[in-house]
């Protein structure tokens, strides 16, 4: 399947993984990759230069396919090194990066002089617009049923999606609740030319996460997410569990007054408890509503196989029979 997001990054299919925190190892990337969509290793998970330019190297050994690097702008105190982050993959020769968060202008100039194209995630309209007006080459349009950060807008897919049509000139995917063939071509009817998938992914085989995160995300149903961190503006849709309904007592406890030091005992260090020991009550950690439509744990290149083939069926014969009557 040929779009403008397959033949801009040089990928077979037009499905990618997004980043996401102690997730997107080298493991995952080269297994979408391989399979012939586009894996995202996530910066901040290997935290300095050095880390990521090993593991963007681990992934080499493991795929000769493109692949892309997350790079998530957060507020912070302490702020990551942002400036060594992009000297390496520049230096790397990784030709994608997938920016998300705070607008990723101050970079722009560097990557793009290395040539390198710059997919940003965002979750509304105007966000998309000031991506495409500052130079971005692609962005992923993440709904408000998103695993992660959807924003404040709460905007779900079947409007945000033929919104960003409506207006953007650049291409982009659909991110935020797609697990399946149905996803793709809904998003490509909308205006989409392909998908980003985060949460359906986690459930895969190759997911260098702990076996009770898998089965976490297939037990759940689509009722199963809660949002927290609303009162601080930095909304996160998570899996719930006795630390997050924790977590929401203290925000309805402590309204307007809440701090981040208040709830930093649900949410702070959690990631590498949860993804790799497995211990799935120790705090929140993002999750998709798309939750509810994950059924098996297959491997990536069975999942993508599985979309492709559903995704002809469904455009040549279901919807083909609808425009022939
Ligand atoms: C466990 C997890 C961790 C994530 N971490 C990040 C991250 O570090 N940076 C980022 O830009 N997005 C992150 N995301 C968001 C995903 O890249 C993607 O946009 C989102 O999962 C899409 O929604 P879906 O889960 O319904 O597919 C994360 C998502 C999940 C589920």
């Amino acid at each position: 399947m040929k779009t403008r997001i397959t033949e801009l990054f040089g990928i077979e299919h037009p499905i990618i993984q997004g980043g996401m925190h102690y997730v997107g190892l080298a493991e995952m990337a080269a297994a979408v990759s391989n399979a012939g969509g586009l894996g995202i290793i996530t910066g901040l998970t290997q935290g300095t230069p050095e880390k990521l330019a090993a593991e963007i190297a681990r992934c080499r050994t493991m795929t000769d396919k493109p692949f892309g690097v997350n790079l998530t702008f957060l507020p912070s105190v302490t702020p990551p090194d942002y400036p060594g982050l992009v000297q390496t993959i520049i230096d790397s020769g990784v030709k994608v990066v997938e920016t998300a968060g705070n607008n990723p202008a101050k970079w722009l100039p560097a990557l793009k002089a290395a040539d390198v194209k710059i997919i940003h995630k965002c979750t509304a309209v105007r966000h998309a617009l000031k991506a495409q007006s500052i130079g971005c080459d692609a962005v992923s349009v993440d709904g408000f049923e998103c695993g992660g950060h959807p924003g404040e807008d709460d905007i779900p897919n079947f409007i945000l999606l033929p919104r960003a049509a409506d207006e953007l000139e650049i291409p982009f995917v659909a991110s935020g609740g797609m697990a399946d063939a149905r996803s793709l071509v809904a998003a490509l009817a909308m205006g989409a030319e392909g998908m980003n998938m985060g949460t359906r992914f986690i459930a895969t085989k190759e997911a260098p996460v702990h076996e009770n995160v898998k089965q976490a995300i297939l037990a759940a149903s689509e009722l199963d997410t809660r949002l927290v961190m609303r009162p601080l503006r930095n909304t996160e849709r998570v899996l719930t569990n006795a630390a997050v309904e924790r977590l929401l007592e203290k925000e309805k406890a402590m309204g307007a007054e809440l701090k981040f030091a208040d709830i930093a005992e649900e949410v702070a260090g959690v990631y590498p408890r949860v993804m790799t020991e497995g211990a799935m009550d120790v705090g929140a950690w993002s999750c998709g509503m798309v939750a509810g439509l994950v059924y098996d744990i297959p491997s990536v290149q069975e999942l993508v196989d599985r979309i492709m083939a559903e995704a002809h069926v469904l455009i040549s014969e279901r919807l083909a029979k609808f425009a022939a009557n």
